[in-house]
């Protein structure tokens, strides 16, 4: 395990700062997830931390040693690439090795440990196959397993599982997770898949144009993102547009929307110079029939998607409402009036 320390770290490409990141303490053995769009600066970073591109400014300190001139083979860790970047003359058996092999690690330890990996990854059958000779998806497990067979302190991961088709994307997903707690990895993982890092990360910094926007567990930023483009990013959303009415409580608020609605909600994040949105998470709006006390609202579009039925509820002149709910607790059909419950909204930057 390593704490990973990266201190005003700037990478330009000319004009463009791919990556700019301030302050970031990555702890020993934790999941850490970079979640971001394409172009965002997330193979930037990782490849600073790996020591394929060296920074423009900034440090890098692993376990409280400055890494920052270091070239990879001194830095203790292994990097999974998005390009899986494996040796295609070689077997799937003997790239899986090669990291222990160079660690002169006895036949029969490899031997062992490699059989492990392969099992773990569902590609034991594939062992004696060139890489030329396998696909893409299962060329990106090998990359995986060759990155963590050696048990190194800390693993890079750029994209491990994106070959993947969604079924074994989430088999692997789970040993994967498995797998680095047991030996005790820090990992450092890039994504622009949000389910990916909702399951997979004890924390995750969300990255917009090579700067570092929100950094949370999946709940914080799930629950309280600070802005508009963070919600989005980690959810469904509904954006209701108005203006703090009042503060009932220290971190409740009642929101008054640009229809005249009152809706109390969480504070979240917010500062009082920020200009301000309303975000409802779809799980969080109930519709029942009409004639409640609730707010009014009339079924604007209805879609089934098989066990679920997608409502979109007009609440206002200038506000809607996604929502999702099971097709047995259908509501009604277009233009019929709904009562709506908002069960939680949170105040955010937009
Ligand atoms: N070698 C390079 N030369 C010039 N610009 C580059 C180079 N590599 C990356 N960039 C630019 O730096 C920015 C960040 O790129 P980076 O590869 O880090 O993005 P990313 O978040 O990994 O995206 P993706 O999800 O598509 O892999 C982008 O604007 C990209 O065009
Ligand atoms: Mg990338």
């Amino acid at each position: 395990m390593s704490t990973i320390l990266i201190q005003n770290l700037k990478k330009y490409y000319g004009k463009v700062l791919a990556s700019s990141i301030k302050e970031l303490e990555i702890k020993d053995g934790e999941f850490f997830t970079l979640l971001g769009p394409s172009g965002c600066g997330k193979t930037t970073t990782l490849r600073m931390l790996a020591g394929l591109i060296s920074p423009d400014e900034g440090r890098i300190l692993i376990d409280d040693k400055d890494i920052t001139n270091f070239p990879p083979e001194k830095r203790n860790l292994t990097m999974v690439f998005q390009n899986f970047a494996l040796f295609p003359h070689m077997n799937v058996f003997d790239n899986v090795a090669f990291g222990l092999r160079m660690r002169h690690m006895p036949e029969r330890e490899i031997q062992i440990r490699v059989k492990e990996m392969l099992k773990m990854l569902r590609i034991e059958e594939l062992s004696d196959r060139r890489i030329e000779q396998i696909s893409g998806g299962q060329q990106q497990r090998v990359g995986v397993a060759r990155a963590i067979a050696p048990h190194p302190s800390v693993v890079l991961f750029d994209e491990p599982l994106s070959n993947l088709d969604a079924k074994l994307r989430e088999e692997v997903r789970y040993e994967l997770k498995e797998l680095q707690k047991k030996v005790n990895i820090t990992a450092v993982y890039v994504t622009h898949d949000q389910a990916e890092a909702m399951t997979l990360s004890d924390r995750i910094a969300i990255m917009q144009s090579g700067i570092i926007i929100q950094i949370g567990n999946p709940k914080e930023v799930y629950f309280t993102p600070v802005n508009a483009f963070v919600a989005s990013f980690v959810g469904g959303t509904n954006f209701i547009e108005g203006e703090i009415e009042k503060e009932i409580s220290q971190d409740r608020v009642l929101f008054r929307s640009i229809d005249g609605l009152l809706i109390e909600a969480r504070k979240g994040m917010v500062s009082n110079y920020d200009s301000k949105v309303l975000l409802v998470r779809p799980e969080a709006v109930e519709l029942k029939k009409a004639n409640e006390n609730g707010i009014k609202g009339t079924i604007e579009s209805k879609l089934y998607l098989g066990g679920s039925l997608e409502y979109r509820i007009r609440i206002g002149k200038n506000s809607t409402l996604k929502t999702f709910s099971s097709s047995v607790n259908d509501v009604g059909d277009v233009n019929s009036n709904v009562t709506v419950f908002i069960k939680d909204a949170v105040v955010i930057k937009s």
